[in-house]
């Protein structure tokens, strides 16, 4: 499929690269020359096209804007001190990526489609790669639906686009985070494992709320009871109980994170064992109180290894220890940095390579 992937290169006349600021990188908010364009029409994939980044010219009617047929996903290109550039573990993007589609009636993008039409994009934008620890390119590809019709049906029409950003840290300090108990991000039979854009409108309210209260994120909860602990705002949520790394199992209310499979792959590589199950909200709060709840994390990628600084459950306030002596996140954000920036063997092949 590489060789019949005919991409469309139109360069910009004017690169930004020059004048960015690469000491000050706000995630999100600074995009790389070019974007990856590709149409879905007449049941097929066509009009492969990189372009300089820029506004798209689309009817007012298109479902995506009305009824929100439209998802994302969200992955990282690293540049190695040889001058590599690596992309990690996109086969999992790829895959999850039609797992959302499917979910939102939408097509499916060939996984090796995804994963060399981002290759291409990234080749072409790997002077953008910033190389400061902890920084890289955040990859944003996503699909929405484009025909302009206001009938609630799946649109026949699509568009794949793929963004770049290079960026820093998402979160900058230990998290102070609550227990949600009134909201609900996703119920059982919902869409809550699609990287559906309706999951992240519908939580900032919440967010707001939280942050008014003077939370810097919260910890989503099942919808049935508010008992166990299901996942972060953008991050899958770890913890380690006794010694063991104790994390909610996916389903459909929770995303599969890649970063998630990764760390409990790191674990099970060092013998520590591993739980995923259902986590009540008792067993971590009790945890905190008597000793055995050592870390807390977010695990996403954006939010790469997030610490937890303090919880907070019914009136009450958890504090955590100082993430500087946590022994398994600092080694396991140690050990992922070392293999993302080539520093480090990469004995499970997480790392694509780019050109
Ligand atoms: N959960 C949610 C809701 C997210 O938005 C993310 C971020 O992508 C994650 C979990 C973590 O997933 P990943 O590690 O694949 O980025
Ligand atoms: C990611 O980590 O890719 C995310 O989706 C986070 C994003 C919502 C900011």
């Amino acid at each position: 499929m590489t060789d019949t992937l005919d991409i469309k290169i139109t360069k910009t006349q004017q690169s930004r690269l020059a004048q960015t600021d690469f000491s000050n990188l706000p995630f999100g908010q600074i995009f790389t020359d070019h974007m990856l364009v590709v149409d879905y029409a007449d049941g097929e994939w066509k009009n492969f096209q990189i372009v300089p980044y820029g506004p798209l010219e689309l009817s007012p009617a298109i479902s995506a804007l009305h009824y929100g047929q439209a998802f994302f996903e969200g992955l990282k290109a690293y540049k190695h001190a040889d001058g590599k550039v690596t992309i990690f573990r996109p086969d999992k993007n790829a895959s999850r990526f039609n797992k959302s589609a499917d979910r939102l009636c939408m097509p499916q993008l060939p996984e090796d489609i995804f994963v060399n039409s981002i290759a291409a994009l990234v080749d072409l934008e790997r002077e953008w790669i910033p190389t400061a620890p902890g920084h890289s390119l955040y990859i944003r590809p996503f699909m929405f639906a484009t025909d302009p019709y206001l009938g609630v049906s799946p649109s026949k029409t699509y568009k794949f686009i793929v963004l770049c950003c290079p960026v820093g840290a998402y979160f900058s300090k230990p998290l102070r985070v609550k227990f949600e108990s009134h909201y609900t991000r996703s119920a059982e039979g919902g869409f809550g494992y699609a990287k559906a854009a309706g999951n992240y409108g519908g939580s900032m309210e919440p967010f707001k709320r939280a942050a008014e209260e003077g939370f810097d994120q919260l910890i989503w909860t099942d919808a049935k009871e508010h008992l166990y602990v299901e996942e972060m705002g953008a991050a899958n949520v770890m913890f380690v109980l006794d010694g063991k790394l104790v994390t909610p199992s996916t389903r459909d209310t929770i995303l599969d994170g890649v970063t998630r499979d990764t760390v409990i792959a790191l674990a099970r590589d060092w013998g520590m064992p591993v739980e995923e199950r259902r986590v009540s909200i008792a067993e971590v709060v009790e945890g905190a109180k008597n000793g055995s709840l050592t870390d807390a994390f977010g695990a996403g990628t954006a939010a790469t290894i997030a610490p937890v600084g303090a919880m907070h459950y019914d009136g009450v306030d958890y504090p955590m220890s100082d993430p500087s002596t946590r022994e398994f996140s600092q080694k396991v954000l140690k050990t992922l940095n070392a293999i993302r920036y080539g520093e480090a063997p990469d004995t499970h092949n997480w790392n694509f390579l780019v050109g």
